[in-house]
């Protein structure tokens, strides 16, 4: 699957977002390294630090099913500028693939393309 694809498939999944508060729908999809993609939208609360970001909620579908191999994320909103992902969900990307590829969009489908690990440099990490 090329960047463009993924992109449109984290575009679909945005129009699924529950974004009663921000009004900001975000869509993912994250590629594994055998091809599966598994894509997600933010889910907002009313306690608004139950929201959960569109790109957790596809490491959760992913991980839940079986997957924890992963070498891309695309990121999707309608917004003026590239959608980053937030800094929690860089640590939860990095905690299963720290090297992986992210590609951030904007409204018109234009997207940038970073490492993970130089968007989060010194993960915490459990050294047990
Ligand atoms: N959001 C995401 O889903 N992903 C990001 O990377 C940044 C922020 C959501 C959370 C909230 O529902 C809305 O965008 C506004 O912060």
């Amino acid at each position: 699957m090329n960047d463009r694809e993924l992109l449109n498939l984290a575009k679909q999944a945005s129009a699924n977002a529950y974004v009663p508060y921000s009004k900001f729908a975000v869509g993912a999809a994250l590629e594994c390294d055998d091809g599966t993609v598994f894509t997600g939208c933010n889910v907002e609360n009313a306690a608004l630090g139950s929201t959960i970001c569109a790109e957790r909620t596809a490491v959760c579908k992913a991980v839940s099913e079986g997957h924890r191999s992963f070498r891309r994320i695309a990121i999707y909103a309608e917004g003026t500028d590239y959608c980053m992902p937030c800094g929690a969900c860089r640590q939860v990307l990095a905690e299963f693939a720290p090297d992986m590829e992210v590609l951030c969009a904007k409204a018109g489908g234009r997207y940038v393309s970073y490492k993970l690990g130089d968007l989060m440099p010194h993960i915490f990490s459990l050294s047990l």
